[in-house]
């Protein structure tokens, strides 16, 4: 074994012994203290969560977005309550995201209708925190 494959087999180790919880520190917002949105469920937004972060439909939202949503090189922050396209209204970010997967097949995920929903509960959410 070389000193590059055990320095890897080292960091691997590493990764695996770290739990779960160590992702608090990406700044995901606890989506069971979020507001809903009119109209909306929790279910929803713990649906969306789960999206956002690649956990559920196949979701990349964070990979652009990040993690805490305040955005990153390849998307903009989405928690600042101030919008380049619409009024961060629940009908708005649903118009949004309808027209970026219409744009681009496949970016956001393997998104069903009611996928989507809870995807736009979850930013309508992040964007109206009260912290
Ligand atoms: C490949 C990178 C990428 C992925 C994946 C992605 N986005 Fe985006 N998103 C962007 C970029 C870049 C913009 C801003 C572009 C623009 O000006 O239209 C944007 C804009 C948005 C907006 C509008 C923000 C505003 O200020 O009006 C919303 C809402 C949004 N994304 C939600 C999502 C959701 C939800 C997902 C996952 C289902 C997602 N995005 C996945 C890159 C991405």
């Amino acid at each position: 074994m070389s000193r590059l494959s055990i320095a890897r087999a080292g960091a691997l180790v590493l990764a695996l012994a770290v739990p779960p919880a160590a992702k608090a520190d990406s700044g995901r917002p606890d989506a069971g203290a979020l507001p809903v949105p009119p109209g909306g469920t929790r279910e929803q937004v713990l649906l969306g969560d789960r999206i956002f972060h690649g956990e559920a439909a196949g979701g990349k939202c964070a990979e652009c977005h990040g993690d805490d949503a305040k955005g990153t090189a390849n998307g903009n922050d989405l928690t600042l309550g101030l919008w380049i396209w619409g009024d961060g209204s629940v009908t708005a970010i649903k118009a949004t995201i309808g027209h970026n997967m219409k744009m681009a097949p496949g970016m956001d995920g393997r998104l069903t209708p009611a996928d989507v929903d809870a995807v736009v509960a979850y930013v309508w959410a992040i964007g109206h925190r009260k912290d």
